[in-house]
């Protein structure tokens, strides 16, 4: 297998982008990346995306994408993992480039969100549920998160606050973000008095509804070193994980199998263990996943990740920051553009390059993305060489 790395991202500004199409905002954040890199080769294309077709009437975005970056010919993959999608796009390029099939391979995420009315939204995001067992009876993705943030303060003692703690933390680092869809500073107050979606989660404890779109070049070392990119950032690790679609197979919901196993076979991967890692962005879907996430990296013990939250921990300047970018919550998440957002995130600060939000000194990074309610994980390792 070959060494890989990174030598391109391309992000967008997030939000409700009502005058630009889909193909629009994925071919922006196609050229950003192509200028970020210094270069236009592009062996392959793998797309992440998740749903085209409900949120757009487009499928076949392995025609249309190619074709709007006038480049009609090029051979192009779409990789579906639900809310995972982007990341998984991640690992594809990674392989068909560590293969020697290609040498450039962009990994381009894109999700248009606002389009449709919040009937279609909703139905659309309850399809990452499994469909027999939970959305048909009515369950949705909000339903499913406050089951398990009820069942985590339950057991743990987890309290409304915390939970508020990682939405507060979250938007205060989106606000140092130019791409972030909100960036305001809040207060545990704002979510306490926002409106009620599942009880116990409100409206600031839920990721938004986005437009988005983000990219990464990826090639090998080797030629990564003859375009001369300092300091040169690498995958070193990528774990996939995959767990039970529906909740209430699961031996414990207060556990994220797949993002446990994810992590422990991209740290194996690196040969590295969860000490090593200066920050992460994590899936912070609802403020209740972004505990139950750091919880399942080991990054603290069992049922204290609503402590650690609330102490500082994982803030920009804590022990392990987390969400440097503000994460899903601030940031947005345009579900398939999010994993691939999160590695541009990751790249920016081992380059030094995230500004107001630099992480003094990071030289390894960890991005998490994970489908639906947990049931599909992908993490990757990153390190500045
Ligand atoms: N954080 C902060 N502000 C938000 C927000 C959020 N998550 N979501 C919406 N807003 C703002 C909107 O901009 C709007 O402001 P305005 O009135 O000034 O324009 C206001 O709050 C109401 O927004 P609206 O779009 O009407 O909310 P909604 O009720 O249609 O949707 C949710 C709210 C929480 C149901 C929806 O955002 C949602 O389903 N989120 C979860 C997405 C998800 O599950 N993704 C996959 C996870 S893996």
């Amino acid at each position: 297998m070959r060494d890989i790395a990174i030598i391109g991202i391309g992000m967008i500004k997030f939000g409700e982008l009502w005058e630009k199409s889909l193909r629009d905002i994925a071919v922006e954040a196609a050229l950003n990346c192509m200028k970020d890199a210094g270069t236009d080769r592009i062996d392959s294309i793998t797309i992440g995306c998740m749903s085209g077709g409900l949120f757009n009437g487009q499928e076949h975005l392995t025609s249309l994408l190619p074709d709007y970056l006038g480049r009609h010919t090029t051979p192009a993959v779409r990789v579906e993992s639900a809310c995972a999608s982007g990341g998984m796009a991640v690992r594809s390029a990674f392989m068909e480039v560590a293969s020697g099939m290609s040498d450039y391979v962009l990994a381009l995420g894109v999700e248009k969100m606002t389009d449709v009315s919040e009937n279609i939204e909703t139905y659309t995001l309850a399809t990452t549920a499994d469909g027999d067992y939970e959305a048909f009876h009515g369950i949705n993705l909000p339903g499913l998160y406050a089951l398990m943030a009820k069942a985590h303060m339950e057991k743990y003692g987890t309290t409304r606050n915390q939970l508020a703690e990682v939405a507060v933390k979250n938007h205060r680092n989106g606000a140092l973000n130019p791409h972030s869809q909100f960036p305001m500073e809040i207060t545990v107050d704002t979510v306490l008095r926002s409106a009620l979606v599942a009880d116990p989660l409100r409206l600031f404890d839920c990721s938004p509804i986005t437009d988005g779109a983000a990219a990464v070049l990826i090639t090998t070392v080797e030629e990564a070193k003859k375009i001369g990119k300092q300091p040169l950032v690498i995958i070193s690790g990528i774990g996939v994980a995959s767990d039970t679609i529906a909740l209430c197979q699961r031996k414990d919901i207060l556990k994220f199998e797949a993002v446990e196993l994810a992590g422990q076979r991209a740290l194996k991967m690196a040969g590295k263990t969860i000490n090593d890692i200066n920050f992460a962005e994590v899936h912070d879907s609802y403020t209740i996943a972004e505990i139950m996430v750091i919880e399942a990296l080991g990054i603290v013990k069992e049922g204290q990740g609503g402590v650690a939250t609330a102490n500082g921990i994982t803030s920009l300047n804590g022990k392990f920051p987390i969400n440097p970018s503000g994460g899903l919550k601030s940031k947005g998440h345009p579900i398939g553009a999010t994993g691939v957002a999160q590695i541009c995130e990751a790249v920016l600060q081992l380059r030094g390059q995230a500004g107001k939000r630099q992480i003094k000194n990071a030289k390894t990074a960890l991005t998490q993305n994970m489908g639906g309610s947990g049931g599909s994980c992908v993490i990757h390792i990153l390190e500045a060489k």
